[in-house]
């Protein structure tokens, strides 16, 4: 049965779409070590020269990894896949199962025709994905902050070259992702996209006063970065070195796990202090692990159906085959994360009082802000890629009334209310999505010893994690969704 009864003029004056749009530093716009230079920079600070005598075990997972990541051809084969992708020829199956749709679940869902419960599922992919890519651009900078750092030291030079790799995928991972995304909602939605007031997406704006209180709140936090750490590891990092030279600092990420993690002022603060100190530069690979494992979440059950498919001898969409191909890329880097983020950090001194504190703001921010739950719905996705839950539901009020259901103003919010405000199978499924993560975040997290309980227990990411919570949740955002729209 179809949904849409009465078509509504489209909004087209806010051409907005997710977060899609995500700047990506272009290739060679910062240094980046190439993948056979083996430079120990002799003009480093504190650690020149440095032989530390790390873990024989790590070194040779690290070592096995570079060699397996670097003899695969996964990133190839999503280059191929995605030049190949034109939507008219996937747009009658489904890219991942069915519960990886956006609404699945709901009495709305339920009454969708077959090819609006297909756009779903794509539409879910694209957004997805968009927050990937928007995470991986946190890596390519990340990457190269804390390889600048382990290249003054002696011994971690495959490491070095496994993170330039890793660098060099992830931009040919983002432009596949985008690539797809922009031809998908394209035929979907038209050109122009479809109008979206993202009123708790957009930046809030900045005043005088505002832009006054960053600027000191910065100044602030490079002070305390640079009189806290020990002599001669501020910025020790070679790329930021490189950077300052040329007058510039690192981008700061907006979007994708670190810009949900903090504001541009603190992690900026972080910036400077991953690359700094080793100890530090490993702790972000315990950051970098959340990330991996939310995306873990996601791309393993798509990696699933792709072998299912496979099994079955049936054809498997481009879409499906980019996430199993990525997903298989990502295995490496989340190899790495998990190493240097839970064992490599022991090879140097135990952390000062302020780097302990460091790392545990980061984590705790990471626990509140990340790895949040929001009320469940659509699998989870808007608490991974919106906002909130409110700027979640005028995006779905907005692709309600657009040419996939061409719902009117009165039948959308009919809708929507009766799939936000009563129990329905979607909300179970996202608390099995989030079980996942759970588990394995209190698993890597419990193994970290300079972590204060709340962190190492990780006791914030499963508060009220509970259907009847979510249920509570999405009502209370459904409310302040309905006002916002009323006036
Ligand atoms: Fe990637
Ligand atoms: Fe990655």
């Amino acid at each position: 049965m179809r949904l849409a009864m009465v078509h509504s003029a489209l909004n087209t004056s806010h051409v907005q779409f997710g977060n899609l749009g995500i700047p990506v530093p272009k290739k060679g716009s910062f240094p980046m070590t190439s993948l056979t230079e083996k430079n120990y920079r002799a003009d480093s600070q504190s650690a020149v020269g440095k032989t530390v005598k790390g873990s024989a075990k790590h070194r040779k997972v690290i070592d096995i990894t570079y060699r397996n990541n670097d003899e695969s051809d996964y990133t190839e084969q999503i280059e191929a896949l995605e030049q190949a992708f034109r939507y008219a020829d996937y747009q009658h199956c489904y890219w991942t199962e069915p519960e990886q749709s956006l609404l699945y679940g709901t009495p709305l869902y339920e009454q969708a025709t077959a090819d609006q419960k297909r756009a779903l599922n794509h539409l879910y992919w694209v957004i997805q994905n968009n927050n990937t890519a928007a995470s991986e651009v946190n890596t390519i900078i990340y990457n190269q902050v804390t390889a600048g750092v382990f290249e003054t030291l002696s011994g971690y030079d495959k490491l070095c070259d496994e993170l330039t790799l890793e660098t060099d995928q992830e931009y040919h991972h983002i432009h596949a992702f985008q690539k797809v995304g922009h031809r998908t909602r394209t035929a979907l939605l038209g050109r122009k996209g479809f109008g979206w007031t993202g009123k708790d997406n957009k930046e809030a704006p900045t005043s005088r006063v505002s832009n006054w209180f960053a600027r000191s709140q910065d100044t602030v936090l490079q002070f305390l970065a640079k009189h806290m750490l020990k002599p001669g590891e501020y910025l020790v990092s070679n790329y930021l070195k490189e950077l300052e030279a040329q007058g510039k600092f690192a981008p700061t990420p907006t979007q994708g796990s670190g810009g949900r993690a903090a504001s541009p002022t603190v992690l900026k603060f972080f910036t400077s202090n991953w690359g700094s100190s080793p100890f530090l530069a490993c702790q972000y690979y315990a950051m970098r692990y959340v990330s991996n494992g939310l995306l873990k979440s996601q791309e393993h059950p798509r990696s699933r159906y792709f072998k299912k498919l496979e099994k079955a001898g049936e054809p498997i969409p481009i879409p499906t085959a980019i996430s199993h191909y990525h997903f298989l890329d990502e295995s490496f880097h989340t190899t790495i994360s998990l190493i240097v983020g839970r064992d490599m950090y022991r090879d140097f001194a135990k952390p000062t009082v302020y780097e302990r504190a460091i790392a545990n703001w980061a984590v705790y921010l990471a626990q509140r802000n990340v790895i949040c739950y929001h009320s469940g719905l659509s699998t989870g996705l808007p608490a991974r890629c919106f906002r909130n839950d409110v700027s979640f539901m005028e995006f779905i009020y907005r692709l309600l009334q657009s040419p996939v259901f061409e719902l009117s103003d009165q039948d959308a919010r009919h809708w929507m209310e009766k799939s936000f405000c009563a129990e329905h199978e979607g909300f179970h499924v996202a608390k099995r999505y989030q079980k996942g993560f759970v588990t394995d975040f209190r698993q890597f997290f419990g193994q970290i010893d300079y972590l204060w309980p709340i962190n190492r227990e990780m006791r914030l990411i499963d508060v009220e994690n509970t259907v009847d919570a979510g249920l509570r949740r999405s009502r209370a955002a459904f409310q302040e969704f309905s006002e916002s729209v009323a006036v």
